[in-house]
């Protein structure tokens, strides 16, 4: 059960909390520096996935907010936020921010100060838009999401493998009808670069044929270990026995594929989708311009996280992190300083807490249940408004 400790500074506001009380999913209204500052010492080291989405200073009038500040103030200001947030990531943790190619460069360099360049894990290109846009020099169709951890090495052990696509799981077949399943074969030699001399001997397949690796390539794994590997009728010499020597990699044991860094829209989703997406939730409401698709947040957490752990993002904008995160069952805190979150992130949880089945509600079989606990800064002179909700007229209807 969390709550938040320090009553003082944060109002709680029951009338746009929703579903189970005390689940420890908590959405703020407020500026995020000074929540980050309230909820420090009870959060600091306690988050697994930090994920933003900041404003990125590239110009733009959103609906919203907007996106056009100062160079200089914007790179401030985001540098302050990112300082506060690495005091909660967990010392398996990560952080990822979305970006796009307006600042990417000059956050990379601020970001690599806060976290440290060793502490860098990738830059991931996500595809947000699929179709051509004609008006522009370039048709821009692709953002970055900036990867850090707090501990590189902890962070490789904590992150999760991707489950196959279909397009994978169809190269799975059963030749020979092995009891074990389907499987595919994969090289069984690699580059001798770093091979050591175990590694280098002649294979003979059991009709008595002889194979040598390659020219610069050794087997994958000494001579004994292969012979092993032969007996248990783990090595695949082709249909007639003749074939170079290859390993069979079975369904049933592959835990897994590594993430790659090119996410393409066709798998993680666009804005477009996402948009359409809110627009199925609310129609005929007005669009929030800048959305990101459940999907791409559900990868993101599937990597960066397991059921429980706790996610934070401190610019939730329409509500996706936290909608995903509670339909993963993740733990979620999310701050908001604009009016929408009242708007759109309350109906929006609530809608996933009464079982919605758009976004990716059907891929982690998302039934409903749960709840979320609603505060908002004590400090900003608003707080009278807030407990109104429901006899408000709200632009998302319920
Ligand atoms: C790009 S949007 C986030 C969109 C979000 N990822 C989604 O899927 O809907 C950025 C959000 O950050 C909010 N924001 C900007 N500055 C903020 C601040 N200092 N504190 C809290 N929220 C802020 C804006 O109001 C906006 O909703």
């Amino acid at each position: 059960m969390v709550k938040i400790n320090d009553y003082s500074k944060l109002t709680y506001v029951k009338g746009n909390s929703y579903g189970e009380e005390d689940t420890g999913n908590l959405i703020i209204e407020g500026e995020n520096c000074s929540i980050l500052d309230i909820i420090s010492e009870q959060f600091s080291n306690k988050v697994k996935c930090i994920y933003i989405d900041p404003p990125y200073n590239n110009g733009e009038k959103y609906t919203h907010y907007n996106d056009d500040m100062k160079h200089e103030m914007w790179l401030e200001e985001i540098t302050k936020t990112l300082e506060k947030l690495n005091h909660f990531l967990s010392d398996d943790g990560s952080i990822w921010i979305s970006i796009d190619d307006s600042e990417v460069h000059y956050l990379k360099v601020a970001a690599d100060q806060v976290f440290g360049r060793k502490n860098f894990i990738t830059t991931i290109v996500w595809q947000q838009r699929i179709t051509r846009e004609n008006r522009k020099v370039f048709s821009n169709n692709h953002e970055y999401i900036l990867v850090y951890a707090k501990n590189p090495i902890k962070f490789k052990h904590s992150r999760n493998l991707l489950p196959p696509n279909s397009e994978m799981l169809s190269r799975y077949k059963n030749q020979g009808n092995d009891p074990r399943g389907p499987w595919q074969s994969v090289s069984a030699h690699v580059q001798a670069g770093h091979a050591v001399k175990s590694q280098f001997y002649e294979i003979v397949a059991p009709n008595g044929r002889k194979h040598s690796p390659p020219n610069g390539r050794c087997w994958v794994y000494s001579k004994e270990r292969m012979e092993q590997e032969i007996l248990s009728n783990n090595i695949w010499f082709g249909k007639d026995g003749n074939g170079v020597p290859r390993i069979k990699k079975f369904l049933s044991s592959n835990i897994g594929v590594t993430p790659e860094t090119l996410w393409l829209g066709n798998d993680v989703g666009t804005n477009e989708m996402a948009k359409k997406h809110l627009l199925r939730l609310f129609p005929g409401s007005p669009v929030f311009d800048t959305p990101k698709p459940e999907s791409l947040i559900k990868r993101i957490l599937e990597i960066a996280t397991n059921e429980s752990d706790l996610v934070l993002d401190a610019y939730l904008g329409s509500g996706t992190t936290a909608a995903v995160a509670h339909k993963m069952k993740r733990r979620y805190i999310g701050i908001e300083v604009g009016k929408h979150i009242q708007d759109l992130v309350v109906p929006r949880m609530r809608k996933v807490i009464e079982g919605e089945s758009g976004g990716v509600s059907e891929e982690v079989s998302w039934q409903g249940g749960g709840g979320f606990s609603y505060y908002v800064n004590s400090e900003n002179g608003d707080v009278l408004n807030i407990g109104i909700i429901k006899e408000r007229k709200l632009k998302y209807s319920i």
